[in-house]
């Protein structure tokens, strides 16, 4: 197994948020739990973030191929072609199955999903799984439900065949969604539905949310599909050392872990550095939490995310012997 990650160097803290915002640092500190977010710049697109972390993982793994490329995001750099192909490109795998996932800020945990089936049923034995998103390229900079919340930034796995009970090997998985939800996030324009010619407004490029439903359901859905996958793998509630969740909100995060009765140090977070990035939550947070010593060898380890769709996901495992993580 390898990991990476790679944030943009730009740091855009609440007070730069609120100089053009109708809201205050204490207000996003306190509702949603961020500090500061990485911004990509103008040039730079979701496949340069999903390159950065990807030569990172494949360094960590010590590998200088990979037999598919996933890429999970909500922000690939055109409708077409894909993203995975030019990233794959530009890793100097040229040939390889490459392709986009779309799920949402589930996106990454769906990805690893479909990674280890691909491993279990032999058609390949190594996979590059990223999750990247340029989520500033779709946030309203002038919508105060959604701007403060979102930021930019790559992660990635590389993973690799072996035994099923051997440290770093993906538990069952448990995933769902329910598109009765599909209006609480969603960019209302540029798609089949509503094309880029009838979208002139550019409010409708824009991510729209229903911010307390998502909420609502994000609690809901993390917790259920958290028990899920740790029953799945024979763990009781009490067995998971670590619970990492999907960076959306502090709130959401503090409420599953209450919820389910895990004590909050064994719940790690860097929402109040990073924001919520969508598909990149997960192998960032994995990424930083290894490299500060909260994730340590063969902790049993629940990912647990939930998005756009809506969808949810999570698996275990547990954690690897000897990983070199690379930020
Ligand atoms: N600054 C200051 N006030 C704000 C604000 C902001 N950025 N955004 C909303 N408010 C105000 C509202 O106008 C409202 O005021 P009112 O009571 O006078 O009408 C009040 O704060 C409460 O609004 P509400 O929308 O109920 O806030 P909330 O506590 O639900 O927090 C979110 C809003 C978006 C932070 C929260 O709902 C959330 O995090 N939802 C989940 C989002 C998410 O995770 N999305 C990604 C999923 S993958």
């Amino acid at each position: 197994m390898g990991l990476g990650s790679y944030l943009p160097p730009r740091k855009v803290s609440n007070a730069d948020v609120a100089a053009r915002l109708d809201t205050t640092d204490e207000w996003i500190r306190t509702r949603i739990g961020i500090a500061a977010r990485h911004i990509a710049d103008p040039a730079t697109a979701t496949s340069d973030l999903a390159v950065e972390a990807a030569l990172r993982a494949m360094k960590s793994a010590e590998v200088e191929h990979v037999d598919v490329v996933i890429l999970a995001t909500a922000t690939p750099d055109h409708h077409v072609p894909g993203t995975a192909p030019l990233v794959a490109h530009r890793l100097g795998l040229r040939q390889v199955p490459a392709f986009d996932l779309g799920a949402g800020c589930s996106g990454f945990v769906y990805a690893t999903t479909v990674a280890a089936g691909l491993i279990h049923a032999g058609t390949a034995s190594t996979v590059m799984v990223i999750g990247a998103e340029k989520m500033s390229a779709v946030i309203d900079p002038a919508d105060r439900s959604t701007a403060p919340i979102f930021g930019d930034g790559a992660g990635a796995v590389v993973l690799a065949a072996g035994r099923a009970d051997e440290p770093g090997a993906l538990g069952p998985a448990a995933w769902g969604s329910d598109g009765e939800h599909a209006d609480a996030i969603y960019i209302p324009g540029g798609g089949s539905r509503n094309p880029s010619r009838a979208t002139a407004d550019l409010k409708n490029r824009y991510v729209h949310m229903k911010g307390n439903e998502v909420f609502r359901h994000a609690v809901r859905r993390i917790t259920h599909v958290t028990e899920e996958s740790a029953a799945a793998a024979g763990w009781a509630i009490q067995d998971i050392d670590r619970l990492i969740v999907h960076q959306a909100n502090a709130r959401i995060s503090v409420a599953v872990a209450n919820t389910l009765g895990i004590p909050p140090e064994r719940v790690p977070s860097n929402i109040t550095h990073v924001g919520n990035t969508s598909a990149a939550s997960i192998p960032l947070l994995l990424s930083h939490s290894a490299i500060n010593g909260q994730l340590k060898p063969r902790q049993r380890v629940v990912v647990t995310s939930f998005g756009a769709g809506f969808t949810w996901a999570a698996t275990t495992l547990l954690w690897p012997i000897g990983l070199q993580v690379l930020a």
